[in-house]
């Protein structure tokens, strides 16, 4: 985290932790980045007794989302320019036909990417936070 923040521009921080469990990176964060410097923290966490415990902890800072990464970032209007991820290290053979093909169509739409079929769940995360960047925001106009 002190190299992210150190390497990323004097923006304000709009930060996302995409599958945030109780927010260990929101965490480190805070202990991390001047509050002058954080504009928007998100959390999103599938399960709901992580995203309860998140929510508990960090939400009079951060907004916590209880939810699929995956579909809530395709329909979020949320802009974020940094993340700090351990995604769900889920493997292809655990990931039903119906949601490879959903992620699949989703990649290709938004990148113009074809990922394989035998691609981990934690690639789909990292293509598809694409969309909440600021240059998906203005090429979309979402
Ligand atoms: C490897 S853990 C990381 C938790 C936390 N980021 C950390 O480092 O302590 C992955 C987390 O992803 C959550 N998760 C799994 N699938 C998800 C999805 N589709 N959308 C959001 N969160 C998801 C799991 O419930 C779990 O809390």
């Amino acid at each position: 985290m002190t190299f992210v923040v150190g390497v990323s521009s004097n923006a304000q921080i709009e930060f996302i932790e995409p599958s945030c469990g109780s927010g260990s990176f929101i965490s480190k964060l805070l202990r991390t980045a001047s509050t002058e410097r954080i504009s928007t923290i998100t959390g999103v966490e599938l399960n709901p007794r992580f995203a309860k415990a998140a929510r508990s902890l960090w939400g009079s800072v951060a907004e916590i989302v209880e939810g699929d990464f995956l579909e809530w970032s395709a329909n979020s209007k949320a802009q974020v320019n940094l993340m700090v991820a351990n995604p769900p290290y889920v493997r292809h053979h655990h990931v039903t036909a119906e949601r490879k093909g959903n992620n699949v169509r989703a990649s290709s739409n938004e990148l113009g990417i074809t990922v394989s079929q035998l691609a981990g769940l934690y690639v789909y995360f990292l293509l598809l936070a694409h969309s909440l960047t600021p240059s998906a925001r203005t090429r979309t106009g979402r």
